[in-house]
């Protein structure tokens, strides 16, 4: 089964959050550097105001820190942490998507960034780190696929790290009457293979015993459309 999520996942996450809407990361690539300097800083716009929140904390809380982000979409929160982060590692499933990471850091002057394709779910990255971002990714396997990829993460980072997962609320599926986690991806990303709610106590299942949960933040439209879960890797 977490073979069939990973590989769907891969034909079907071309489609990329841009803030308002999803963009073709395929089509993207086709704009000359100009244009696409100039589009992104309009979805920048959107991130900004959407997320202006996370960038603050989260500059402070990775800052000096080596960055490991799994499913980093368009780029946009890891352009912002890089900017004090010491290094961050983007790691994504399809090949298309860290050329477009590439390009747009590239082209936006990020110097600290690396890049990462992970070729399954027990991928093996190639350094230690001390900061982990999950911003909407782990929810799109079920809880089982999400586990193992996590357990095979928490062999890369260091005791003290920092880790934070934005996930779907269990409050946001009970808005939506309770469907299917095949179907809960119609309410909340047009229809992608699988979305699956998360609450403390599955979230501390993810994670395991070796971390303490610091902070539960729901927020978005009537504060329940995400919730973040902030841990740190016990010593
Ligand atoms: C909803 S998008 C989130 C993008 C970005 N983090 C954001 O907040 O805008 C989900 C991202 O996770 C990636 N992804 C999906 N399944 C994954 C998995 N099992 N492991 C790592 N990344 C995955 C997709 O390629 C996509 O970039």
């Amino acid at each position: 089964m977490s073979k069939d999520f990973f590989e769907q996942n891969k034909n079907w996450w071309s489609r990329l959050p841009e803030g308002s809407g999803r963009r073709r990361v395929e089509t993207l690539m086709k704009y000359p550097d100009w244009w696409l300097k100039f589009k992104y800083k309009r979805f920048k716009k959107f991130w900004e105001h959407e997320r202006g929140w996370e960038y603050e904390k989260y500059s402070v809380m990775f800052k000096d820190r080596d960055v490991l982000e799994i499913g980093g979409g368009l780029g946009n929160d890891g352009m912002t942490y890089a900017k004090t982060a010491r290094s961050y590692t983007y790691a994504e499933i399809k090949n298309v998507q860290l050329e477009f990471l590439k390009r747009i850091t590239a082209l936006f002057n990020v110097h600290n960034a690396k890049f990462e394709l992970m070729d399954s779910i027990t991928h093996q990255f190639p350094n230690s780190y001390n900061a982990f971002l999950a911003h909407g990714v782990l929810h799109h396997v079920p809880f089982e696929v999400a586990k193992v990829e996590f357990d095979n993460i928490d062999k890369y980072l260091l005791p003290g790290s920092k880790a934070v997962f934005l996930m779907y609320p269990k409050q946001r599926w009970e808005a939506s009457n309770k469907p299917s986690f095949e179907e809960f991806g119609k309410f909340t990303d047009g229809g992608c293979p699988w979305a699956e709610y998360y609450d403390e106590t599955k979230m501390k299942d993810l994670v395991g015993p070796g971390y303490v949960l610091d902070n539960t933040k729901l927020w978005g439209e009537g504060n329940i459309e995400f919730v973040n879960f902030e841990f740190t890797k016990r010593a």
